[in-house]
């Protein structure tokens, strides 16, 4: 047999059927994450000869699938994935668990199983109804090759404040500066007529953009290979070609085939500009400066309430800077904590590290640096004050500033609570 060479085998979509891959792509291809939606059992004619699930005996076309994705498993690189978007349905007035009986499938050739999501959409197809409840979700399999699998969990975290709970804005600490990590439910609607352009027709399962970038965000990196060995109107593909990733597909229709081929062309400029402009992420990364300067000044006022009950003093203020990143394991930024008063250093040092090596202050992140101070000559311009009650928000009433403004720092936060869920 000629041997086939790696080359070529990438950014192309084949008008071959998936269950002869390995004879398409060779043995070399080295695939980082496979992302798909098989063909629904035998409920959809996809208009083709051979195809998976139309026509075959449920047991045939779960040894179908069985096959394919063993042929996948073996030009899966070890850190990669295999991503499967697929629903139960009824027959004879019962639920056929398609979803676990493919994952048994699975796993009997090697494939991990690391999380099952529930992918919340607006509506099902029509011809699913499953007894007296409406059909909201589908299912999706994530499966690996091995458990030292790509994760880039840090770069898919909730960081929107807008779809927060009210509580990160008065404990910054419980919150991921990165943002909240996913939950198993994932809300996407399905594409509606219209939203792929008029000149694209509407194929009959085509997933959700932005959830198909969460996956290929999630488990894979620029220049890495996804795979789509069941196309069908490129969602997968275009994506993946979008943010920089290579991309083979697998589609026995060639109509979907020219249709992707002129989509693609006609969306990949101005995707891959907003890819471009997007992937870097301004807003998480502000999110994070949020989250820092919230813990860095909430530190400071548990540290004054602390002080105040121990030591029964109130005649110091605390003023707080932030410095550089901390390089100690657990911490992630330095912050100078100085105390402008006529304090005892020999009570209250030992007090401060006592406090800051415990929870709750232990767990902020924060590598604290203490300085005493008498005095401290303030260039008053650009410093902002808070009380000893609310570090979220500067007290704006200056008469108030020198008799409740107890910590001081040029962070500026004004954030009110009630603004969020
Ligand atoms: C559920 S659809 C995939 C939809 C796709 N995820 C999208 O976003 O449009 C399944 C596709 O698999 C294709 N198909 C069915 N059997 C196949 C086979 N043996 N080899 C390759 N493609 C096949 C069908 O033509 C259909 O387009």
């Amino acid at each position: 047999m000629k041997s086939k060479k790696k080359t070529n085998r990438t950014n192309s979509v084949f008008n071959k059927d998936s269950r002869f891959i390995l004879d398409t792509l060779g043995s070399e291809v080295q695939v980082t994450s496979t992302i798909t939606s098989p063909p629904y059992y035998d409920m959809k004619d996809y208009e083709s000869k051979n195809q998976v699930g139309y026509g075959q005996t449920y047991e045939a076309y779960l040894n179908d699938l069985k096959s394919i994705f063993k042929d996948i498993l073996s030009i899966t690189k070890e850190d990669g994935s295999l991503w499967i978007i697929i629903d139960t349905f009824k027959r004879n007035n019962q639920v056929v668990t398609l979803p676990f009986d493919l994952s048994n499938k699975l796993k009997e050739i090697g494939w991990l199983l690391q999380d099952v999501i529930i992918w919340k959409k607006d509506k099902t197809v029509p011809w699913s109804t499953n007894g007296f409840t409406q059909r909201k979700f589908e299912y999706i399999l994530f499966f690996t090759k091995s458990t030292n699998f790509k994760s880039k969990r840090d770069k898919v975290r909730v960081y929107d404040t807008s779809h927060l709970k009210r509580w990160w804005v008065k404990y910054p600490e419980r919150y991921n500066p990165k943002g909240k990590a996913l939950d198993e439910v994932w809300e996407f609607p399905i594409p509606t007529q219209g939203s792929w352009g008029d000149k694209y027709i509407r194929h009959f399962c085509p997933l959700p953009r932005d959830m198909v970038a969460t996956m290929i965000e999630l488990s894979t990196e620029e220049n890495d290979i996804v795979l789509d060995p069941f196309a069908g109107s490129g969602t997968v593909l275009s994506q993946s070609a979008y943010m920089k990733r290579k991309y083979i597909g697998f589609e026995l229709n060639k109509k979907y085939i020219d249709m992707f081929t002129t989509y693609l062309h006609s969306t990949f400029e101005a995707n891959r500009i907003e890819y471009e402009r997007t992937h870097e992420n301004k807003a998480q990364l502000n999110f994070e400066k949020m989250i820092l300067n919230l813990r860095a000044l909430k530190y400071a006022k548990v540290l004054l309430s602390h002080i105040q009950k121990k030591l029964l003093i109130n005649n110091f203020k605390i003023f707080v800077t932030l410095k550089q990143k901390s390089i100690i394991k657990q911490k992630l930024i330095k912050v100078q904590y100085d105390f402008i008063g006529e304090i005892d250093k020999s009570v209250i040092l030992p007090l401060l590290n006592e406090l800051s090596s415990k929870s709750p202050l232990s767990k902020f992140g924060i590598e604290p640096i203490f300085n005493l101070v008498k005095t401290k000559k303030l260039i008053l311009k650009d410093i902002f004050y808070y009380s000893e009650n609310n570090t979220h928000s500067y007290i704006e009433d200056k008469k108030l500033k020198s008799e409740k403004g107890r910590i001081l720092s040029k962070i500026k936060i004004n954030l009110n609570e009630n603004d969020y869920l």
